[in-house]
Protein backbone atom coordinates (compact mmCIF):
# COMPACT_ATOMS: atom_id res chain seq x y z
CA UNK A 1 0.00 0.00 0.00
CA UNK A 2 1.27 3.49 -0.25
CA UNK A 3 2.35 3.60 -3.79
CA UNK A 4 -0.15 6.47 -5.41
CA UNK A 5 1.48 6.18 -8.96
CA UNK A 6 -1.73 6.12 -11.46
CA UNK A 7 0.48 5.55 -13.88
CA UNK A 8 1.17 1.90 -13.45
CA UNK A 9 -0.06 0.11 -16.65
CA UNK A 10 -1.49 -2.86 -14.91
CA UNK A 11 -3.95 -1.30 -12.61
CA UNK A 12 -7.67 -1.63 -13.24
CA UNK A 13 -10.01 0.61 -12.37
CA UNK A 14 -12.01 -1.08 -9.49
CA UNK A 15 -15.47 0.18 -9.95
CA UNK A 16 -16.63 -2.33 -12.89
CA UNK A 17 -15.31 -5.49 -10.61
CA UNK A 18 -16.93 -8.32 -8.60
CA UNK A 19 -15.15 -9.36 -5.49
CA UNK A 20 -14.65 -13.02 -5.32
CA UNK A 21 -13.73 -14.63 -1.80
CA UNK A 22 -10.72 -16.44 -1.86
CA UNK A 23 -12.18 -19.26 0.21
CA UNK A 24 -14.63 -20.27 -2.70
CA UNK A 25 -11.38 -21.60 -4.59
CA UNK A 26 -10.83 -24.96 -4.51
CA UNK A 27 -7.33 -26.01 -4.19
CA UNK A 28 -6.15 -28.05 -7.21
CA UNK A 29 -8.78 -26.15 -9.06
CA UNK A 30 -8.61 -24.12 -12.23
CA UNK A 31 -10.25 -20.41 -12.95
CA UNK A 32 -10.87 -20.10 -16.26
CA UNK A 33 -11.17 -15.96 -16.02
CA UNK A 34 -8.73 -13.55 -14.63
CA UNK A 35 -8.35 -12.93 -11.05
CA UNK A 36 -6.85 -8.94 -9.67
CA UNK A 37 -5.57 -8.71 -6.45
CA UNK A 38 -5.99 -5.65 -4.75
CA UNK A 39 -2.41 -4.23 -3.82
CA UNK A 40 -0.56 -0.72 -4.07
CA UNK A 41 -4.05 1.09 -4.16
CA UNK A 42 -5.22 -0.57 -6.87
CA UNK A 43 -6.07 -3.91 -8.88
CA UNK A 44 -2.86 -6.30 -10.47
CA UNK A 45 -4.08 -8.89 -12.60
CA UNK A 46 -3.11 -12.05 -10.26
CA UNK A 47 -4.44 -15.17 -11.68
CA UNK A 48 -4.43 -14.88 -15.36
CA UNK A 49 -7.10 -17.59 -17.31
CA UNK A 50 -7.07 -20.25 -16.93
CA UNK A 51 -5.00 -20.35 -13.64
CA UNK A 52 -4.64 -23.63 -11.69
CA UNK A 53 -4.76 -23.26 -7.68
CA UNK A 54 -2.52 -25.40 -5.03
CA UNK A 55 -3.81 -25.34 -1.16
CA UNK A 56 -0.29 -23.15 -0.35
CA UNK A 57 -1.42 -20.15 -2.63
CA UNK A 58 -4.58 -19.94 -1.33
CA UNK A 59 -3.32 -20.13 2.56
CA UNK A 60 -0.79 -17.27 2.06
CA UNK A 61 -3.18 -15.33 0.63
CA UNK A 62 -5.55 -15.81 3.41
CA UNK A 63 -2.87 -15.46 5.87
CA UNK A 64 -1.70 -11.82 3.75
CA UNK A 65 -4.98 -10.86 4.09
CA UNK A 66 -6.53 -11.25 0.90
CA UNK A 67 -9.72 -12.51 1.34
CA UNK A 68 -10.94 -11.72 -1.84
CA UNK A 69 -10.00 -11.40 -5.28
CA UNK A 70 -11.27 -9.19 -7.73
CA UNK A 71 -13.11 -10.02 -11.38
CA UNK A 72 -14.07 -8.26 -14.40
CA UNK A 73 -18.53 -7.68 -14.47
CA UNK A 74 -18.17 -9.20 -17.66
CA UNK A 75 -16.78 -12.58 -16.90
CA UNK A 76 -20.01 -13.14 -13.98
CA UNK A 77 -21.02 -15.76 -16.22
CA UNK A 78 -17.68 -17.77 -16.22
CA UNK A 79 -17.41 -17.66 -12.05
CA UNK A 80 -21.44 -18.62 -11.54
CA UNK A 81 -19.89 -22.05 -13.70
CA UNK A 82 -16.62 -21.64 -11.87
CA UNK A 83 -19.17 -21.88 -8.37
CA UNK A 84 -22.05 -24.31 -9.63
CA UNK A 85 -19.51 -27.06 -10.76
CA UNK A 86 -17.47 -26.43 -7.64
CA UNK A 87 -20.21 -26.51 -5.41
CA UNK A 88 -19.47 -29.43 -3.29
CA UNK A 89 -20.49 -31.94 -1.26
CA UNK A 90 -17.24 -32.64 0.83
CA UNK A 91 -16.25 -35.83 -0.07
CA UNK A 92 -14.24 -36.91 3.11
CA UNK A 93 -11.50 -39.24 1.78
CA UNK A 94 -11.12 -41.19 4.92
CA UNK A 95 -15.03 -41.85 4.93
CA UNK A 96 -16.62 -45.43 4.48
CA UNK A 97 -16.25 -45.99 0.83
CA UNK A 98 -20.05 -46.84 0.94
CA UNK A 99 -20.82 -43.05 2.16
CA UNK A 100 -17.92 -41.80 -0.27
CA UNK A 101 -19.18 -43.45 -3.11
CA UNK A 102 -22.49 -41.65 -2.33
CA UNK A 103 -20.86 -38.16 -1.73
CA UNK A 104 -19.29 -38.76 -5.39
CA UNK A 105 -22.35 -39.57 -7.07
CA UNK A 106 -23.51 -36.28 -5.82
CA UNK A 107 -20.60 -34.12 -7.08
CA UNK A 108 -21.14 -35.73 -10.51
CA UNK A 109 -24.22 -35.31 -10.63
CA UNK A 110 -24.05 -31.43 -10.30
CA UNK A 111 -21.13 -31.75 -12.56
CA UNK A 112 -23.54 -33.23 -15.51
CA UNK A 113 -26.47 -30.78 -14.66
CA UNK A 114 -23.78 -28.26 -15.31
CA UNK A 115 -22.89 -29.70 -18.67
CA UNK A 116 -26.53 -29.32 -19.55
CA UNK A 117 -26.84 -25.56 -19.24
CA UNK A 118 -23.11 -24.71 -20.41
CA UNK A 119 -20.50 -25.91 -23.15
CA UNK A 120 -18.10 -28.48 -22.33
CA UNK A 121 -15.12 -26.00 -21.13
CA UNK A 122 -11.49 -27.44 -19.56
CA UNK A 123 -12.80 -26.35 -16.14
CA UNK A 124 -15.42 -29.29 -16.46
CA UNK A 125 -13.30 -31.60 -18.00
CA UNK A 126 -10.75 -31.38 -15.20
CA UNK A 127 -13.33 -31.67 -12.87
CA UNK A 128 -14.80 -34.70 -14.05
CA UNK A 129 -11.01 -35.61 -14.31
CA UNK A 130 -10.88 -35.26 -10.17
CA UNK A 131 -14.34 -36.83 -9.55
CA UNK A 132 -13.11 -39.62 -11.63
CA UNK A 133 -9.99 -39.99 -9.89
CA UNK A 134 -11.89 -39.66 -6.34
CA UNK A 135 -14.10 -42.54 -7.57
CA UNK A 136 -11.07 -44.61 -8.54
CA UNK A 137 -9.58 -44.58 -5.11
CA UNK A 138 -13.12 -45.58 -3.61
CA UNK A 139 -13.65 -48.38 -5.88
CA UNK A 140 -10.28 -49.96 -5.15
CA UNK A 141 -10.60 -49.60 -1.76
CA UNK A 142 -14.10 -51.63 -1.89
CA UNK A 143 -15.26 -52.82 -5.07
CA UNK A 144 -19.03 -53.66 -2.94
CA UNK A 145 -19.49 -49.74 -2.57
CA UNK A 146 -21.86 -50.04 -5.49
CA UNK A 147 -24.55 -51.50 -3.84
CA UNK A 148 -24.75 -48.69 -1.51
CA UNK A 149 -26.15 -45.97 -4.80
CA UNK A 150 -29.75 -46.29 -5.00
CA UNK A 151 -31.98 -48.01 -7.51
CA UNK A 152 -34.79 -45.62 -7.27
CA UNK A 153 -34.57 -41.90 -8.46
CA UNK A 154 -37.07 -39.74 -9.68
CA UNK A 155 -37.40 -39.68 -13.31
CA UNK A 156 -36.05 -36.17 -13.53
CA UNK A 157 -32.96 -36.64 -11.61
CA UNK A 158 -32.39 -39.75 -13.67
CA UNK A 159 -30.14 -38.28 -16.69
CA UNK A 160 -27.79 -36.25 -13.48
CA UNK A 161 -27.22 -39.75 -11.48
CA UNK A 162 -27.22 -41.89 -14.49
CA UNK A 163 -23.51 -41.23 -15.80
CA UNK A 164 -22.14 -41.41 -12.16
CA UNK A 165 -23.50 -44.58 -11.17
CA UNK A 166 -22.38 -45.78 -14.58
CA UNK A 167 -18.97 -44.72 -13.77
CA UNK A 168 -18.80 -46.58 -10.22
CA UNK A 169 -19.88 -49.66 -11.83
CA UNK A 170 -17.32 -49.38 -14.30
CA UNK A 171 -14.93 -49.46 -11.84
CA UNK A 172 -15.99 -51.99 -9.74
CA UNK A 173 -15.91 -54.23 -13.10
CA UNK A 174 -12.45 -53.01 -14.04
CA UNK A 175 -11.30 -53.28 -10.47
CA UNK A 176 -12.73 -57.23 -10.63
CA UNK A 177 -11.10 -57.70 -13.72
CA UNK A 178 -7.67 -57.35 -12.23
CA UNK A 179 -7.05 -53.37 -13.94
CA UNK A 180 -5.31 -51.73 -11.49
CA UNK A 181 -3.64 -49.17 -13.10
CA UNK A 182 -4.92 -45.96 -11.38
CA UNK A 183 -4.09 -43.78 -14.67
CA UNK A 184 -6.03 -45.97 -17.09
CA UNK A 185 -9.25 -46.35 -14.08
CA UNK A 186 -9.56 -42.56 -14.17
CA UNK A 187 -9.60 -42.27 -17.86
CA UNK A 188 -11.97 -44.59 -18.09
CA UNK A 189 -14.68 -43.12 -14.98
CA UNK A 190 -14.00 -39.58 -16.98
CA UNK A 191 -15.46 -40.86 -20.12
CA UNK A 192 -18.24 -42.82 -17.89
CA UNK A 193 -18.84 -39.36 -16.10
CA UNK A 194 -19.22 -37.94 -19.56
CA UNK A 195 -20.37 -40.73 -21.54
CA UNK A 196 -23.73 -39.11 -22.48
CA UNK A 197 -22.87 -35.27 -22.47
CA UNK A 198 -24.14 -35.51 -26.38
CA UNK A 199 -27.71 -35.46 -24.68
CA UNK A 200 -27.15 -32.09 -24.07
CA UNK A 201 -28.21 -31.44 -27.54
CA UNK A 202 -31.13 -33.70 -27.47
CA UNK A 203 -34.40 -31.83 -27.93
CA UNK A 204 -35.22 -31.70 -24.15
CA UNK A 205 -39.03 -32.58 -24.85
CA UNK A 206 -37.67 -36.01 -26.60
CA UNK A 207 -34.89 -36.44 -23.35
CA UNK A 208 -38.07 -36.24 -20.76
CA UNK A 209 -41.03 -37.49 -22.49
CA UNK A 210 -42.24 -40.23 -20.23
CA UNK A 211 -44.07 -41.66 -23.23
CA UNK A 212 -42.26 -44.32 -25.62
CA UNK A 213 -40.45 -42.55 -28.38
CA UNK A 214 -42.02 -42.02 -31.73
CA UNK A 215 -39.35 -43.70 -34.48
CA UNK A 216 -38.37 -39.53 -35.39
CA UNK A 217 -37.72 -38.89 -31.87
CA UNK A 218 -35.38 -42.48 -31.68
CA UNK A 219 -33.44 -40.96 -34.42
CA UNK A 220 -32.81 -37.79 -32.60
CA UNK A 221 -31.84 -39.46 -29.60
CA UNK A 222 -29.10 -41.72 -31.42
CA UNK A 223 -27.53 -38.83 -32.48
CA UNK A 224 -25.98 -38.45 -29.23
CA UNK A 225 -23.02 -39.66 -29.04
CA UNK A 226 -21.93 -38.26 -32.43
CA UNK A 227 -22.98 -34.96 -30.34
CA UNK A 228 -21.06 -35.51 -27.41
CA UNK A 229 -18.01 -36.22 -30.05
CA UNK A 230 -18.35 -32.82 -31.48
CA UNK A 231 -18.80 -31.15 -28.04
CA UNK A 232 -15.63 -32.71 -26.87
CA UNK A 233 -13.47 -32.57 -29.83
CA UNK A 234 -11.74 -29.52 -29.35
CA UNK A 235 -11.00 -30.53 -25.62
CA UNK A 236 -7.97 -32.20 -23.73
CA UNK A 237 -10.00 -35.34 -23.54
CA UNK A 238 -7.62 -38.33 -24.23
CA UNK A 239 -8.35 -41.26 -26.59
CA UNK A 240 -10.34 -43.17 -24.05
CA UNK A 241 -12.98 -40.87 -23.00
CA UNK A 242 -13.65 -39.97 -26.20
CA UNK A 243 -13.90 -43.53 -27.66
CA UNK A 244 -16.22 -44.11 -24.48
CA UNK A 245 -18.65 -40.87 -25.67
CA UNK A 246 -18.72 -41.73 -29.46
CA UNK A 247 -18.77 -45.97 -29.16
CA UNK A 248 -20.46 -46.58 -25.96
CA UNK A 249 -23.81 -47.71 -27.41
CA UNK A 250 -21.99 -49.89 -30.21
CA UNK A 251 -22.77 -53.76 -29.64
CA UNK A 252 -20.49 -56.57 -29.86
CA UNK A 253 -22.61 -58.02 -32.64
CA UNK A 254 -22.71 -55.37 -34.45
CA UNK A 255 -25.81 -54.23 -33.97
CA UNK A 256 -25.16 -50.60 -32.13
CA UNK A 257 -24.90 -47.23 -32.91
CA UNK A 258 -23.72 -44.41 -34.39
CA UNK A 259 -20.93 -46.87 -36.69
CA UNK A 260 -22.26 -50.63 -35.99
CA UNK A 261 -18.72 -51.39 -35.00
CA UNK A 262 -18.09 -55.32 -33.42
CA UNK A 263 -16.26 -56.45 -30.67
CA UNK A 264 -12.68 -56.32 -32.16
CA UNK A 265 -13.19 -52.82 -33.02
CA UNK A 266 -14.16 -51.63 -29.43
CA UNK A 267 -11.65 -50.48 -26.30
CA UNK A 268 -12.11 -52.76 -23.33
CA UNK A 269 -13.36 -49.95 -21.71
CA UNK A 270 -15.75 -48.93 -24.50
CA UNK A 271 -17.40 -52.40 -23.49
CA UNK A 272 -17.23 -51.99 -19.72
CA UNK A 273 -18.95 -48.70 -19.63
CA UNK A 274 -21.55 -50.00 -22.04
CA UNK A 275 -22.47 -52.98 -19.87
CA UNK A 276 -22.09 -50.65 -16.98
CA UNK A 277 -24.56 -48.27 -19.02
CA UNK A 278 -27.12 -51.51 -19.67
CA UNK A 279 -26.86 -52.62 -16.26
CA UNK A 280 -28.08 -49.07 -14.68
CA UNK A 281 -30.90 -48.28 -16.81
CA UNK A 282 -32.33 -51.58 -16.18
CA UNK A 283 -31.90 -51.30 -12.41
CA UNK A 284 -33.58 -47.59 -12.83
CA UNK A 285 -36.75 -46.15 -12.90
CA UNK A 286 -37.58 -45.56 -16.36
CA UNK A 287 -40.80 -44.19 -18.10
CA UNK A 288 -42.73 -47.41 -19.39
CA UNK A 289 -39.78 -49.91 -18.02
CA UNK A 290 -40.29 -51.43 -15.03
CA UNK A 291 -37.66 -51.27 -12.34
CA UNK A 292 -35.93 -54.52 -11.90
CA UNK A 293 -33.81 -55.68 -8.69
CA UNK A 294 -29.69 -56.12 -9.31
CA UNK A 295 -30.58 -59.31 -9.65
CA UNK A 296 -33.38 -59.34 -12.16
CA UNK A 297 -31.18 -57.41 -14.40
CA UNK A 298 -28.33 -59.48 -14.28
CA UNK A 299 -30.31 -62.35 -14.99
CA UNK A 300 -32.39 -60.60 -17.99
CA UNK A 301 -28.87 -59.49 -19.41
CA UNK A 302 -27.73 -62.92 -18.96
CA UNK A 303 -31.06 -64.41 -20.94
CA UNK A 304 -31.27 -61.63 -23.36
CA UNK A 305 -28.65 -59.01 -23.95
CA UNK A 306 -25.13 -61.25 -22.91
CA UNK A 307 -24.82 -62.42 -26.95
CA UNK A 308 -24.35 -58.02 -27.26
CA UNK A 309 -22.45 -57.15 -24.23
CA UNK A 310 -19.45 -57.79 -22.97
CA UNK A 311 -19.56 -61.01 -20.96
CA UNK A 312 -16.31 -60.18 -18.70
CA UNK A 313 -18.20 -57.26 -16.97
CA UNK A 314 -21.37 -59.77 -16.67
CA UNK A 315 -19.40 -62.29 -15.03
CA UNK A 316 -17.52 -59.79 -12.62
CA UNK A 317 -20.40 -57.73 -11.58
CA UNK A 318 -22.12 -61.36 -10.29
CA UNK A 319 -18.92 -61.79 -8.60
CA UNK A 320 -19.11 -57.97 -6.77
CA UNK A 321 -22.98 -58.18 -6.00
CA UNK A 322 -22.12 -61.85 -4.53
CA UNK A 323 -19.40 -60.25 -2.29
CA UNK A 324 -16.80 -62.35 -4.00
CA UNK A 325 -14.46 -59.72 -4.76
CA UNK A 326 -11.36 -58.91 -5.16
CA UNK A 327 -9.41 -57.10 -3.13
CA UNK A 328 -6.51 -54.70 -5.06
CA UNK A 329 -3.91 -52.87 -3.61
FE1 LIG B 1 -25.89 -43.02 -24.10
FE1 LIG C 1 -25.98 -43.74 -20.64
Amino acid sequence: MGDTSKSHGSHVDKTSMQAFPVDQILDNSSTDFDLFLEAAGGLTLYAQATYKWSKDELTRLLANGHKSLFYRQAETPRVDFYLRIHKQVQVDVLSHPRLRILNLTEAAAELTRVLYEYDVTPVVIAKAADVAVAMVQCVKQDPTCITALGQLVQHDEYTYYHSARVGAYALAIAVQLSQSDETKLAAMATGALLHDVGKARVDRKVLDKRGALTPPEWDEMRLHPVHGDAMVAESQLSVVPRQIILHHHERLDGTGYPHKLTGKELLEEVKIVAFADVFDALTTSRPYQVCRTRFEALAFIRDRLLANLHSDSYNALVEILAGRVKQSA
